[in-house]
């Protein structure tokens, strides 16, 4: 006899498991572990999993079923091992925002501090960029690197920022696929069971996550950004890795560029001592929670980027990856500014719409396969709070192809206002909440 999926040696079927979920029931852990093992094998069809993605997205899951949603991914593939490093390993994740070119001067701070950082990021879709994306801007730098090499340069250097490889969750890389087709993406359950899958398979010891809340970031509101953390934060502790998380403000920009090359320059800026105060702040913060996740509560990251250990650890990884540390960063063809309309005082500066425009502009992709211009973003003049006045630049635009400055215009149109001078910026703070 044939089931709806095939051969009778197949444990379930895709169909009942299925209408379970679409009736509301609660799934037991063998049919979790089956669909999960089953779609990765091929055996549930892409049409069953988009079903039973939408019957999730509709109906949630319950705590139990979501450790056991995301255990089952992880063990979907490989999990890599550091514990024959000679130092404790941390991790951060971002959701994702405008400008959050973070793990860049994080990574190399909290080595300098004796933490190894095995960072495995991805390429960006859509209006918030990849740290690989900018890497890739400086001369020479290479984001490949197998697990082997990974391991020296973690042993060596202490940081490695590089491309996840394929054995990694394969299950949440098919899954994120169809989720991103089907209207499922933004569902609690899958994002977190979606997020920590990979960063529990990645092996690191302790993880820091910096789930950004606003308009440019995935969780527009707060109460569900803490429920994806709250979330995020049980399946660490469940799967054996201390987590916590900052819920952090993504109304506007972090720091003044949003591009890839811009935003190494203003990386490398923040490790040379200076840079904006909001992406130094945040910086620092996620580098205190990774260092005391690590045990390291004998020494502060503040220290390691003032006397220059941290630069020196960005040079060597750099190097190690192939990149010249030194080289001119690449420089778009062609710029255009934005200039003030009026005097008064930048009340906001929407983050989805620079994003977009940066996008726009050609410093992002709109789908996977689409190559990206290494100089092209937007640089901001000013911050919401900042005084302005008429005909003062508010942005620079940045772009190769210059018939693309009219869209991003287009998308910058509403997304600053200008109040009247002596009027306030209703400001959210940089760091909202930790959970943990
Ligand atoms: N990032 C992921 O890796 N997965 C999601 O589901 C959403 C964001």
């Amino acid at each position: 006899m044939l089931g709806h999926d095939g051969p009778v040696s197949e444990a379930f079927d895709a169909v009942d498991v299925i209408a379970a979920k679409r009736d509301r029931g609660e799934l037991p852990d063998p049919q979790i572990d089956w669909v999960i093992d089953a779609y990765t094998r091929g055996v549930v069809a892409e049409e069953q999993m988009a079903a039973l993605a939408m019957a999730i997205y509709l109906n949630g899951m319950t705590p139990r079923e979501i450790a056991r949603w995301c255990d089952a991914m992880i063990r979907s593939g490989e999990r890599l091992d550091f514990s024959g490093l000679s130092r404790p390993t941390s991790d951060k994740h971002s959701t994702g925002g405008v400008g959050d070119k973070i793990t860049l001067p994080l990574a190399p701070i909290v080595a300098a501090c004796g933490v190894a950082v095995p960072q495995l990021s991805g390429r960006g879709l859509g209006h918030t960029g990849g740290t690989l994306d900018k890497l890739e801007a400086i001369p020479g730098w290479r984001a490949d690197l197998d697990n082997d090499a990974m391991m020296r340069q973690l042993d060596d250097v202490g940081a490695v920022i590089c491309a996840a490889g394929t054995g990694l969750a394969p299950a949440d890389k098919k899954l994120y696929a169809l989720r991103d087709v089907t209207a499922t993406v933004s569902c609690v359950p899958l994002i977190a069971t979606s997020i920590m899958s990979k960063k529990i398979a990645e092996g690191t010891g302790s993880l820091v996550l910096d789930v950004k809340v606003g308009s440019g970031a995935f969780m527009k509101d707060l109460d569900q950004a803490r429920e994806l953390a709250t979330t995020m934060v049980r399946l660490g502790a469940d799967a054996g890795v201390p987590t916590v998380a900052l819920l952090t403000n993504m109304q506007t920009p972090l720091g003044l560029t949003a591009g890839n090359a811009l935003e190494v320059r203003e990386s490398v800026e923040v490790l040379a001592g200076g840079g904006p105060p909001d992406v130094v702040e945040l910086t620092l913060a996620l580098a205190r929670e990774m260092v005391a996740g690590a045990g390291r509560h004998d020494i502060d990251p503040a220290e390691v980027l003032a006397d220059g250990r941290a630069m020196d650890v960005w040079k060597r990884m750099i190097r190690a990856q192939g990149g010249d540390p030194d080289a001119p960063l690449p420089v778009a063809r062609h710029q255009q500014q934005v200039l003030a309309p009026t005097d008064g005082v930048l009340a906001s500066l929407d983050a989805l719409a620079v994003g977009v425009a940066a996008w726009r502009l050609g410093a992002g992709r709109a789908r996977k396969e689409d190559p990206v211009q290494a100089g092209a973003g937007v640089e901001l003049h000013a911050k919401p709070g900042g005084a302005v006045r008429r005909g003062d630049p508010l942005m620079t635009l940045h772009t190769d192809t210059p018939e693309r400055f009219d869209r991003a215009l287009e998308a910058l149109e509403s997304g600053y206002s200008i109040a009247p001078a002596g009027a306030t910026a209703d400001l959210l703070p940089l760091i909202i909440e930790r959970v943990g």
